[in-house]
């Protein structure tokens, strides 16, 4: 979720130098988001009772809609509010407001960890831009759903409650959700929630990176803690880097050190970033293929949603990073002039009326193959919010 962009000015003038006299990039923050509104005002009109989330495409070309209760659920009403900050529209409010709520069922399911993709993008979100009311308790309910999936003796939230006879699978995706929990830790005081992240973050730290910080998709858990197996689920093999992964972990990772300072995060989301941005099968306009270890490179799908997921992370990464920050925050740009460019942004009316083209959701389960994703287009419009912020600094008019 975007945090609040006011200590954003505040940030260390990490990537200034001789590039600063470099033309402005082709991004151009005000078109895409004047073209986001068009084609989301299409997808709510053909979505008008708010029960069917939009999610992607199906293998016919129809629209692809999903429950309240499937993980992605909360992105649309997320971008709905980031719609809302960028425009200070009030007609995006309403609508952000409407899609919020239709998650509110959600805040006592216990049945899944992706509890902060589904609340916290959309009433995070709202509460952090409208500090409505309402919305407070539906989010706290729901982080102690959340927390109800950590056991100490385990130290990690489990992700599903099976994965090929397994009983406590964590998938590298769950870091996603802590910032949901620091969140709650800090609005209730609670601090079991703090310490639920830490726990999670520093088992995550150990167990699920190779020697290379590329990172296994599933480590499945038994008693004690012990890793008793690692394992792929959406990505090609066991021991391959599947792209979305990695980006979930540079996201997690620049999220825990925001929230806790602690030096050891930070350095893990370098590392991360530093592996993604070096890889040799890393194409030019820096979206990756759906694995860095696909078989058939180059002819496998790119993945725009974990382009989009690495963007507006380093855009955070960068402003933690010192000089270093310079070629987080310039590969950042080329990913978003990328997924900006006719090669992955829809034309108006295109597309089921989403933003982005061309994202993985699940190869091996032959699903979701070269489709628009919901979460694609959440993560691209925060972060072209980040770098609207952060162009206006001096320092980053590159
Ligand atoms: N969290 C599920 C995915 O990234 O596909």
């Amino acid at each position: 979720m975007l945090k609040n962009l006011l200590p954003l000015l505040l940030l260390p003038l990490c990537v200034a130098g001789t590039a600063r006299a470099q033309k402005a990039p082709a991004l151009n923050v005000a078109r895409e988001f004047a073209l986001a509104g068009q084609q989301y005002e299409r997808m709510l009109q053909t979505h008008p009772d708010g029960k069917r989330t939009p999610q992607s495409t199906n293998p016919d070309g129809s629209m692809k809609d999903m429950p309240t209760s499937w993980w992605c659920s909360g992105f649309f009403g997320g971008s709905l509010w980031y719609l809302f900050e960028h425009t200070k529209d009030p007609k995006w409010q309403a609508a952000a407001d409407k899609w919020s709520r239709n998650l509110t069922p959600e805040q006592t399911n216990t049945s899944t960890h992706d509890l902060g993709f589904m609340l916290y993008c959309a009433l995070g979100n709202g509460y952090r831009l409208t500090q409505n009311p309402a919305y407070r308790p539906i989010l706290l309910t729901g982080a102690g759903s959340l927390a109800t999936r950590f056991h100490p003796e385990y130290g990690v939230i489990k992700s599903w409650d099976e994965f090929k006879g397994y009983s406590y699978p964590v998938i590298i995706d769950n870091l996603m959700n802590l910032e949901y929990l620091f969140w709650a830790a800090r609005e209730s005081g609670d601090k079991r929630f703090y310490t639920i992240c830490v726990s999670h973050a520093d088992s995550t730290l150990k167990n699920h990176f190779r020697p290379d910080y590329s990172s296994y998709h599933v480590v499945c858990y038994g008693p004690g803690g012990k890793v008793l197996k690692r394992q792929t689920s959406q990505g090609y093999a066991d021991e391959s880097a599947w792209a979305r992964g990695q980006t979930w972990g540079l996201y997690g990772y620049t999220v825990l050190y925001r929230e806790t300072k602690n030096p050891r995060y930070l350095a893990q989301a370098q590392h991360i970033a530093d592996f993604y941005l070096h890889h040799p099968r890393l194409p030019a306009d820096k979206i990756p293929y759906w694995d860095f270890d696909a078989p058939n490179i180059p002819n496998e799908e790119r993945d725009a949603s974990a382009g989009a997921v690495a963007a507006s992370a380093l855009l955070e990464l960068c402003t933690y990073s010192g000089p270093a920050g310079k070629a987080y925050y310039q590969a950042a740009v080329t990913m978003l002039t990328s997924l900006a460019s006719p090669a992955y942004r829809a034309k108006l009316g295109e597309n089921n009326n989403f933003l982005l083209k061309h994202s993985v959701g699940s190869k091996p389960h032959h699903s979701e193959i070269d489709v628009p994703l919901v979460y694609a287009d959440y993560y691209y419009l925060e972060a072209l919010l980040r770098y609207d912020a952060l162009r206006k600094l001096p320092a980053y008019q590159l």
